[in-house]
């Protein structure tokens, strides 16, 4: 039976990017049947809610979902906020879907060397991938509210043993079996007491993984690590909030956010694992619509997609070659410093799938 993808273009520059992507997912993969949906403030607009049940369902009766990106100024101030797209919609779907791994591999392309605005520090360009905790932490702990007099606020992290176990042995399967055997566990355990759980559980994760080498570092510390020496990282474990933070320092340091793809997984590592895939840009309000979007981390996400939901890695491959030799030729988007238009830069990819 063929596989079946939900495709959710979403806002802003969502729907732009997502046509380049199901260009190329057609041309590698002719089979596969694709249903769109709504979501978002497109959903809203259209039908009053940001995630209608009918997506929902659809999402759960597919393979994998393939998703633009969702929100934008029309809609940020939605009341109440469960209208808002981020949090009606995004944060729900990696709930009920149980998404709890996201991984968002930054690499510099060699031919993008002159992008980044870090220089290459001692251990070389930066080629690592962030796995997030996805479904836990400060994002989704209760309590989260406002006293009555509005003066203050709570959101609360809360993390458990059964959580943090799942999301450290993903890191440590990918940090051991797809790269350079390096796991660096990223925390505040000066100061959290989530953090000094996470540094006990992956501690205990790590005895079952004996070719892997671990580090802590502190999330400071990393931040600052990420700029002076990128290239000392492999694998990048962390909690939720973290994990968000870092991978917008780690997309921009490998040449633009762009570039930056994402798979979130809930049962990774099986080649055939429900996965939802998206970019990591968000909806970049201020380019949608002028055709100038970089489609390229929502075509590297319908790889990902292939390599983990759909069992078709040799594809995940001529795919990322195809995008590797595009940018080398100079099809690049303003974001990249070029002039390709969204749709040229998608031309050039599907040239190069040979
Ligand atoms: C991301 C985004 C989301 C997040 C927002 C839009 C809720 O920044 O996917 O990184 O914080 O997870
Ligand atoms: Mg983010």
């Amino acid at each position: 039976m063929s596989s079946k993808i939900a495709v959710l273009p979403g806002d802003g520059i969502g729907p732009e990017v997502i046509a380049q992507a199901l260009r190329v997912l057609e041309a590698v993969c002719p089979s596969v049947v694709f249903e769109h949906a709504l979501v978002g403030g497109a959903a809203y607009d259209a039908v009053g809610t940001p995630l209608p049940d009918e997506t929902l369902a659809l999402c759960k009766a597919s393979d994998a979902v393939l998703l633009g990106a969702v929100g934008g100024p029309k809609w940020d101030k939605l009341e109440p906020v469960s209208m808002r797209p981020e949090v009606g919609a995004l944060l729900p779907l990696r709930k009920e879907l149980n998404l709890f791994a996201n991984l968002r591999p930054a690499r510099l392309f060699a031919s993008l060397a002159d992008r980044s605005p870090v220089k290459p520090g001692p251990s070389g360009p930066i080629d690592l991938i962030v796995v997030r905790e996805l479904t836990g932490g400060i994002y989704f702990g209760q309590p989260r509210t406002r006293t009555p007099d509005g003066e203050t606020a709570v959101d609360t992290c809360v993390y458990s043993r059964t959580e943090i176990k799942r999301i450290a042995e993903v890191g440590f399967e990918i940090a051991s079996h797809t790269r350079r055997r390096k796991l660096t566990c990223v925390d505040k355990a000066n100061v959290l007491e989530t953090s000094r759980l996470w540094r006990e559980v992956v501690s205990d994760a790590a005895a079952r993984f004996p070719s892997v080498a671990l580090e802590f570092m502190l999330v400071d510390n990393c931040a600052m690590q990420l700029v002076r020496d990128p290239g000392q990282f492999d694998v990048i474990l962390t909690e939720n909030m973290f994990g968000d933070i870092l991978s917008d320092e780690a997309a921009q340091i490998s040449g633009s956010l762009g570039m930056l793809p994402s798979a979130s997984l809930t049962t990774p590592n099986q080649g055939r694992s429900f996965g939802m895939y998206e970019p990591s840009h968000g909806s970049a309000p201020d380019i949608a619509g002028k055709g100038v979007a970089n489609p390229i981390a929502a075509v590297m996400s319908a790889a990902m997609m292939l390599r983990y939901s759909l069992g078709m890695p040799t594809e995940a491959e001529r795919i990322e070659r195809a995008v590797e030799l595009s940018l080398r030729e100079g099809a690049a988007t303003p974001d990249l410093g070029g002039t390709a238009s969204t749709s040229q830069a998608g031309d050039a990819i599907l040239k190069n799938l040979g």
